[in-house]
């Protein structure tokens, strides 16, 4: 048993009772701070500080970034850039009652940097736990996302090297959706709160996990998984005053939302990426009847990823707390779907998504 946590600078702390029994990691929520770790951010005598969930510390790696902890209100350092994480960091964190540490903001490429290089790595071992593995991608994964579509905000194209970060992130984590159990506890772990960024993650988790039903090549399930991530990028060119609009949207609000699709493919179109990938953006709001947007194709000429991402945007869409409708359960959502959007997605697929909603205890 650790009887204090020992912080770089000397300074002890006292553990809160119950922590330690409860395991950090199995809180079925995360709390919003852990998830938003790049979004607060605390200043103290000039410097800037990002709270960094304890988990996303590994053991046996050396982060080359300094980690500080906070204790009446001051920021006290606890492992230099050069100390190796041990499973003592990993233990004591959480017993002790610390729900987060923190890097200081200019080291936050650094951060990005050891959790992007070590990711592949530790989601496929046995350990940490699994539920911590999913913590792991879930907060990792959310990171690269958020920061994706936060630049497209500002830069109007997407920039080769956020591409290449989306496309590492989806190479490395790809197969973890594969696993019904890995489902399972990151279904746990999902936030319903209809941010595009949020929603995107959702989307590739249940999208990932539908097409690993198929038999897609590597090679086609990156493409796709790549597409299902960008597929809704074209909405940060859209009014958040149209977005995020209680009550229905005028039919000129609508004909704006629609050019998504279209805006997407135009943020990547000096992109170098596969039609697969393309596809996904362009086509994910067409119907198998033909009454989608923007070109109204039919099922004939609509591929089965297209398809499959279709469904899993719509699924994670009426699930999700949207400001102009109530949220539905996933049982609600799926009736839904299979009754009012009759002729709209593709059957199969739809049994597929059911079929892993349950194998993931979901409904
Ligand atoms: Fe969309
Ligand atoms: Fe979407």
């Amino acid at each position: 048993m650790v009887s204090e946590v020992r912080a770089a600078s000397g300074v002890s702390f006292q553990p809160r009772e119950g922590l330690a029994e409860r395991g950090f990691w199995q809180m079925a929520e995360p709390p919003e701070s852990q998830l938003q770790s790049s979004i607060r951010e605390d200043s103290v005598n000039g410097q800037n500080f990002l709270p960094v969930p304890p988990y996303m510390i590994f053991p046996r790696t050396v982060g080359g970034f300094r980690i500080y902890i906070k204790q009446g209100g001051r920021y006290v350092l606890y492992a230099t850039e050069q100390e190796q994480f041990t499973e003592r960091h990993r233990r004591e964190l959480p017993e002790y009652g610390v729900k987060e540490v923190y890097i200081q903001t200019d080291q936050k490429p650094d951060y990005d940097r050891y959790v992007e290089e070590n990711l592949g790595r530790i989601l496929f071992s046995d350990d940490p736990p699994l539920e911590e593995r999913a913590a792991i991608f879930y907060n990792a994964s959310l990171g690269v996302i958020r920061e994706l579509f936060q630049r497209s905000q500002v830069q109007d194209i997407l920039s080769r090297t956020q591409l290449d970060r989306v496309l590492r992130l989806v190479q490395q984590t790809m197969k973890f959706m594969a696993s019904e159990e890995a489902l399972k506890r990151l279904a746990a772990l999902i936030r319903h709160d209809y941010k595009t960024y949020s929603h995107s993650l959702h989307v590739f988790v249940f999208s990932a996990a539908v097409l690993q039903t198929y038999d897609f090549e590597e090679k086609d399930l990156i493409e796709v998984g790549l597409g299902a991530i960008l597929h809704d990028l074209g909405k940060s060119g859209i009014p958040q005053e149209i977005l995020r609009k209680c009550g229905p949207l005028t039919s000129a609000e609508f004909e704006v939302v629609k050019t998504h699709p279209l805006r997407g493919a135009a943020l990547c179109s000096h992109l170098p990426l596969s039609n697969q990938t393309t596809n996904c953006i362009l086509f994910h709001h067409e119907r198998m009847d033909g009454l989608g947007y923007p070109a109204g194709l039919r099922k004939d000429v609509l591929p089965l990823a297209v398809r499959v991402i279709s469904v899993c945007n719509v699924y994670d869409s009426l699930t999700s707390s949207r400001p102009y409708a109530q949220q539905l359960t996933p049982f609600q959502a799926l009736s839904l779907m299979r009754q009012d959007m009759e002729g709209a997605f593709d059957l199969e697929v739809f049994k597929r998504l059911i079929m892993v909603l349950s194998g993931a205890a979901v409904i």
